[in-house]
């Protein structure tokens, strides 16, 4: 009662009307009586005591002290009743959000539902991916790029060819030797494969049925422009370069073509098919791969015409000036 006494008196003081009445008076009848009945909702709704009455034990003392204070205790309850129907709504409504909205629903999954591997993964991951991708992945900004969407088949590339994880920040992260096993690839390309979801390399021989002759038609069309026409490489611009193909296995150069990484672009499904990449492949891994015998002699790092035409360009110059100084110091 104590903290309602000077809101009481300040509002019966500015109507004037208090001023006759003893202070006892104005703490037990309070200011409703000489205000009237529209005075009472603000009150009540002004001081949260008074809302309290009607449940509390003040409610008999109230009742007999003015016939008209027992309005109060049924406006209060259907007010009280009013505010439990609007909590049930909302939380009715709430609910019903929270089912049938997607993107919740998903993200709640995401985080308690992970299977096995991939939980396997993320433990992975938050040892030595987070601090550069983030701890959901989502990337960090001037450190790594975010991985949601692109899928296990580019971890599996990234890590798998031992560019990931990256030692220091460079033009371009180079192949090394890789810190994790297949099964450990494996695990973290789970874990971002059920976080965002993104290309996958298939399961199985990503070479079945390959046709070889077919496969170097579509390499030189599609691939040679960077990679050069034996597959050993080249430089692009800005220090980036394309490396030599020659380390990649089947399906590392599968998870290449899918993903495109750095700037090699990318090769879906639409641009090759699945039996395209196939051929593919085979031709890199049995024919360029298999050419350690040269029956025309030097190979010249099987960098295409331009070193052939340098190379013949030189020796042939060379020669003709010997030719053209032998034939001047005979006559
Ligand atoms: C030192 C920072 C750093 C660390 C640690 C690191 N990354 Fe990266 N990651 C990068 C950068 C920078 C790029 C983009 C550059 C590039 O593609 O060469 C990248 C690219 C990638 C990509 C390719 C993304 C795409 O768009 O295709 C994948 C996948 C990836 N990282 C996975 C991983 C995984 C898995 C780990 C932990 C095992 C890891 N990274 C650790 C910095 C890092
Ligand atoms: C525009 C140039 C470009 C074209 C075209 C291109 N690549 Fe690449 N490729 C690159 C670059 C750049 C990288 C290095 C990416 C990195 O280090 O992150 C690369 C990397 C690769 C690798 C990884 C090699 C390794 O280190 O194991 C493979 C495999 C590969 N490419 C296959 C292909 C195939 C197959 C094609 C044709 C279907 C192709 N590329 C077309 C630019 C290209």
């Amino acid at each position: 009662m104590t903290s309602d006494t000077p809101d009481a008196r300040a509002g019966v003081g500015r109507s004037g009307r208090g001023g006759s009445r003893g202070p006892l008076a104005r703490l037990r009848r309070g200011p409703s009586v000489p205000r009237g009945r529209e005075a009472e909702p603000v009150l009540a709704s002004a001081t949260p005591r008074r809302r309290l009455r009607p449940g509390g034990e003040a409610e008999p003392v109230l009742a007999s002290a003015t016939p008209r204070r027992r309005l109060r205790p049924g406006k209060g309850r259907r007010r009280l009743g009013a505010a439990v129907r609007l909590l049930a709504a909302l939380t009715l409504a709430g609910g019903a959000y929270s089912v049938f909205a997607p993107g919740l629903q998903a993200s709640a999954e995401d985080a308690s539902q992970l299977s096995g591997a991939a939980a396997d993964g993320k433990a992975l991951y938050d040892v030595s991916c987070v601090s550069c991708h983030g701890s959901n992945a989502q990337g960090v900004e001037g450190r790594g790029p975010s991985l949601v969407g692109v899928g296990s088949a580019a971890v599996e590339f990234q890590v798998g060819t031992g560019r990931m994880p990256m030692g220091r920040q460079e033009a371009q992260a180079q192949r090394k030797p890789p810190i994790y096993n297949d099964d450990q690839v494996r695990q973290l390309g789970q874990y971002i494969q059920e976080l965002g979801g993104g290309p996958q390399v298939p399961g199985g021989n990503v070479t079945a049925n390959a046709d070889v002759a077919e496969g170097g038609r579509l390499f030189r069309i599609n691939c040679s422009s960077c990679h050069a026409f034996g597959g050993g490489g080249g430089a692009l611009s800005s220090g980036k370069f394309a490396p030599s193909l020659h380390p990649a296995t089947d399906r590392q150069i599968y998870a290449a073509m899918l993903t495109g990484p750095q700037n090699m672009p990318v090769f879906g499904d639409n641009q090759l098919r699945p039996d395209q990449k196939a051929d593919l492949i085979a031709y890199v891994q049995e024919t360029l791969k298999n050419q350690h015998t040269d029956q025309g002699g030097f190979n010249l790092g099987r960098y295409g015409p331009v070193t052939e035409g340098l190379a013949i360009f030189l020796v042939g110059i060379v020669a003709l000036v010997f030719a053209a100084l032998w034939i001047a110091g005979k006559s």
